[in-house]
């Protein structure tokens, strides 16, 4: 379980996150929503350490990160697999290098054994024997398959997705929907999805937060969310809707 209590961060005078509180709970998957700009990526960025709060505490599984030193960060990151909007493939390497590139660094594993974790994560992910293919060869879909396979590899027990599905026509992104259901029910992972696309809600989330004004204005299931009569909700579920 990860608890993330008053969290605030601001960069110079921009106060993004203003007291965020959310639990997400161990093995389900946890939308977060708002509009563009709200502090979706920067609060995704605490919860792994890459970015430290003015003021709060983030506890992964009872531990607070924050009061964490590097050291520990890192190992901590080891349980984590993440799916960024920056996280491009190398174009040098074929896809195979690509996955196996961590386990390669910083395991003890022979060649054999990764190419056999390469080949697994290939498979779960829908893209089985294309080791060798080159992200040059491939469609953003595929890539976005590819550097999912990879945050696999590790077999982290959490995996974080900030706009997984930006960018992909439709029928693409409603793939990589079905994807991350598929992987939370098939590895019993945590999941956080980050973003602006409303469908991705209906099709993945256990649970929803919407981020409003720095803080999470709603936290409940999917159909909460849409029965809700609030206002504010009900405008932002509606403009998004409008938008597509
Ligand atoms: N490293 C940074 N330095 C300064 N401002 C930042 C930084 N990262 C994010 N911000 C600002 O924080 C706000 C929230 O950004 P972000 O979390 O990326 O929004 P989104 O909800 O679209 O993911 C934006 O105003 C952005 O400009
Ligand atoms: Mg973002």
């Amino acid at each position: 379980m990860i608890e993330i209590k008053d969290l605030h961060k601001s960069f110079d005078d921009n106060e993004v996150l203003k007291g965020v509180d959310l639990v997400i709970p161990k093995g389900k998957t946890t939308v977060v929503i708002g509009r563009s700009g709200c502090g979706k990526s920067v609060l995704l960025k605490h919860i792994i350490g890459i970015m430290k709060p003015d003021r709060g505490e983030i506890f992964i599984e009872g531990r607070d990160i924050v009061k964490m030193k590097q050291k520990e960060i890192y190992k901590l990151r080891a349980k984590f697999g993440f799916l960024f909007q920056g996280s491009a493939l190398f174009d040098s390497l074929a896809v195979d290098e690509n996955i196996g590139l961590a386990l390669k660094e910083n395991s003890n594993m022979t060649l054999d054994e990764i190419e056999k974790v390469v080949e697994e994560k290939l498979e779960l992910v829908g893209l089985p024997g294309a080791q060798k293919m080159k992200p040059a060869d491939l469609s953003g879909g595929m890539k976005k398959r590819v550097s999912l396979a990879r945050s696999l590899a590790t077999n982290p027990e959490y995996v974080l997705y900030d706009e997984p599905t930006t960018g992909l026509d439709p029928v693409m992104a409603d793939a990589i929907d079905d994807l991350i259901t598929d992987l939370a029910e098939k590895l019993k992972v945590t999941s956080i999805v980050v973003t602006h696309d409303i469908f991705s809600v209906y099709d993945v989330a256990d649970m929803v937060a919407l981020m409003h004004e720095g803080k999470i204005y709603f936290h409940g299931t999917p159909k909460e969310l849409v029965e809700t009569k609030d206002k504010i909700i009900r405008n932002f579920l509606y403009r998004t809707d409008k938008r597509l």
